[in-house]
């Protein structure tokens, strides 16, 4: 048996260390309750404000709006003179609004503070309350699908939409594509306005999900030819057979019961139509995860674990096609952090 080492002081580069990472996390901590209460939006909106004006435009209380402009001011988010506050250039990059938007970080961080809260307790029992855990914070909720939205809807544009060939593929053939678990339907309305000829069909188990989409499918004058509906992945059934059926994220959430999820993509698959199933890429490798590009996904595996799932390799996911019989194809995107796998009917 080796000694127990004795605890050594804490030097004061570990202290700067964690003093700094502490200073960010509250930075974005700040963040978030001005994208939830919508502050950086009201101030850019009125170029300026006083605290009151501004918890006025934003329909909040006015004390807790003047302590927020105090720490968004400490931490570099706002400016002030005489009074009135205005967004730095680093506050106006969080405004959900903004091209490119910060965002997602703020999101997160919130998320990340109440997931670890939760995972601390569930450790004792190893409970995995499922995905209720989620839900469990009403002002993180209506962020999660603007969240993914901002982090992979210009992705998916940008770099995904190009590079496979099912999108176009399915466009000229004017067939359906269908989104299991479409989350706000980010993913169906922008392959929707790219391709004039597909329609679409996205299917949700969350409610206020098929809400948002629906809304904003009208709004971009898409509702004839993109429609949401609710529903559980495990019981889907639709009259006509898909070009595409798509899973961005999901795959993890049902992947207990993979051989019936398999077996409905293929049986809901037209002859040349693809399954496109994107996922975080779990590295084979633990020091992977260790790479400033990769080490959020250990995080949100850890949370994952409390809803019941795990992320996934790729290779387990093209294993899963061919045990149906679908022709298997793996694309990796964002050094390696994003994996799609296609799976083709023949
Ligand atoms: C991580 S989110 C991804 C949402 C969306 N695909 C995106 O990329 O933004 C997973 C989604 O799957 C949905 N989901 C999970 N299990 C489901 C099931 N059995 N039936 C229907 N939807 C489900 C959830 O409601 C959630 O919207």
């Amino acid at each position: 048996m080796g000694k127990e080492s004795k605890p050594q002081a804490v030097g004061q580069d570990l202290r700067d260390f964690a003093m700094r990472d502490a200073q960010g996390a509250v930075r974005l901590a700040v963040a978030f309750i001005g994208v939830s209460g919508g502050l950086f939006g009201h101030l850019n909106r009125l170029r300026g404000a006083r605290a009151e004006e501004l918890a006025a435009a934003a329909g909040r209380d006015a004390a807790y709006v003047r302590r927020w402009c105090d720490a968004a001011y400490a931490f570099e988010l706002l400016d002030e003179a005489d009074g009135t506050f205005r967004l730095t250039a680093l506050g106006r990059a969080f405004m959900p609004e903004s091209p490119g938007t910060l965002m997602p970080f703020a999101v997160q961080d919130v998320l990340s503070a109440h997931m670890a809260e939760r995972a601390a307790g569930l450790m004792t029992s190893g409970e995995r309350p499922g995905e209720v855990v989620l839900a469990e914070r009403a002002t993180i909720l209506p962020w999660f699908g603007p969240m993914l939205e901002a982090q992979f809807g210009p992705v998916f544009e940008k770099t995904i939409m190009p590079a496979l060939k099912v999108y176009e593929e399915a466009a000229l053939r004017e067939g359906l594509a269908v989104d299991l678990g479409c989350g706000n339907g980010w993913y169906l309305l922008r392959l929707a306005a790219r391709f004039p000829q597909l329609r679409c069909l996205g299917v949700d188990g969350f409610e206020e999900n098929i809400r948002q989409a629906q809304t904003r499918a009208e709004a971009l004058g898409l509702g004839g030819r993109v429609q949401f509906r609710t529903g559980d992945i495990y019981s889907f059934e639709n009259p006509e057979k898909a070009d595409i059926i798509a899973l961005n994220r999901a795959l993890h959430h049902v992947w207990d019961e993979k051989e019936r999820v398999f077996g409905i993509l293929k049986n809901h698959l037209k002859p040349k139509g693809s399954a496109v199933i994107w996922e975080p890429h779990w590295p084979l490798e633990r020091h992977i995860l260790r790479q400033p590009t990769h080490r959020m996904m250990a995080f949100q595996n850890l949370t994952e674990h409390i809803q019941g799932n795990h992320f996934l390799m790729p290779a387990e996911i093209a294993d899963a096609f061919s045990q149906v019989g679908l022709t298997p194809a793996i694309y990796s995107f964002l050094e390696g952090r994003e994996a799609v796998v296609t799976g083709t009917l023949a």
